[in-house]
């Protein structure tokens, strides 16, 4: 079969198009998938780009859908021909998260989805949503569980809530989408007016320009009466925090999970006192809260936005438009 591998020094430049061995037939247990796509994870950028530590050799990408291509001994949840869609953090199924961070995570600590055909334990992955397609799913793994969690699990999102989502990429128009139809309302910000006008199609309620508004956070607190938002999708990291904690109510939640304007920096921690915030850090989620993410979005009718397909012998042409930031949503890779 097919695959990407890394070369050390990990970059762009040193992803290999290769063929290595098929996998081996499934096991009691275990499903073989005819991977069909994968999205694109900022994470997946930092383990390709070289920012964070990989094996030579390393299959990336976390997220893969397919079809079922082979079942083993006792398995009795997919027919042959199922699409299936891969989960984050393939050893946590429920409960609290795992110690392991990110060892056990595909395209990471272990091999990922950047090929044609994987045989793996049938829990590493959940059904679709109805209707979606291979691309489509592909999308859900990362970005479509980061944003559930944030809103839902962690936030506890109520109807009439108000939510501030930064940027518009893959996580942060996933959550716009799910505040939505939690009845929320959305402030959005982002570098392009053009990216906002979309944001805006999709139903925020508010726009942003966070380059012409360095000073966002007051503009949040001045859209929402003084009051503040009652959660913060806060994927800049802390270059964008001090801000956030501006813009979030006295008492409101902010879900820590990006780092796309830095990795650590001091933090204002009088004002996280004297607001009383509620800073939950958080890395996607679990196998069942996929599957309840799932139900939303088939009760709902909710489909990912998709940017542009890239093949996948052009994975780091497809890297390179998302590095320029020049992406709206999902960037996904046929394979
Ligand atoms: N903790 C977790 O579980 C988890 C899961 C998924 C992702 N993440 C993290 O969340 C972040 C977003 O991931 P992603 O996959 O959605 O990335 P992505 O699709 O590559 O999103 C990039 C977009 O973010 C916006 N952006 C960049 N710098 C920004 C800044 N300083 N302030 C506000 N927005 C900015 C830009 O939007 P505009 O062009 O509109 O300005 C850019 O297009 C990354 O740091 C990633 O590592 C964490």
């Amino acid at each position: 079969m097919k695959a990407i591998q890394i070369s050390l020094p990990a970059s762009l430049e040193n992803l290999r198009l290769v063929d290595v061995p098929d996998p081996a037939a499934p096991g009691p247990g275990e499903i073989t998938v005819r991977v069909r796509a994968s999205s694109l994870n900022y994470h997946d950028f930092a383990v390709v780009s070289g920012m964070l530590p990989c094996a030579e050799g390393r299959i990336p990408m976390s997220d893969g859908a397919g079809e079922v291509v082979a079942i083993g001994a006792g398995v009795t949840d997919y027919q042959l021909g199922d699409l299936v869609v891969s989960t984050f953090f393939p050893d946590w199924l429920d409960g609290t998260p795992p110690s392991t961070a990110f060892t056990r995570v595909p395209g990471d600590g272990i091999d990922g989805y950047a090929r044609e055909l994987i045989t793996a334990p049938v829990t590493w992955f959940t059904p679709v949503p109805k209707g979606y397609s291979a691309a489509e799913a592909a999308t859900l793994t990362c970005a479509g569980l980061t944003a559930w969690r944030a809103l839902v699990v962690d936030g506890q999102i109520k109807a009439g809530a108000s939510v501030l989502v930064q940027g518009t990429g893959g996580v942060s128009v996933f959550a716009l989408q799910f505040a939505k139809i939690m009845g929320a309302t959305v402030i959005a910000t982002s570098s392009s007016d053009e990216k906002l006008a979309r944001m805006k199609a999709l139903g925020a309620d508010h726009l942003i320009n966070y380059k012409q508004v360095p000073n966002w956070g007051a503009k949040v607190q001045e859209l929402t009466g003084g009051r503040g938002v009652d959660h913060v999708i806060e994927v800049g990291g802390s270059g964008t925090l001090d801000q956030s904690m501006v813009a979030a109510r006295n008492g409101g939640h902010i879900a820590l999970i990006g780092v796309l304007a830095g990795f650590g920096g001091p933090v204002a921690t009088a004002m996280l006192m004297a607001k009383q915030l509620r800073v939950i850090g958080l890395t996607v989620g679990s196998r069942q809260q996929q599957l309840d993410m799932i139900a939303a979005i088939e009760a709902n009718n909710i489909k990912p936005v998709l940017d542009q397909h890239f093949p996948l012998a052009q994975l780091a042409d497809a890297f390179r438009h998302q590095a320029a930031n020049a992406h709206f949503g999902k960037i996904v890779v046929d394979i």
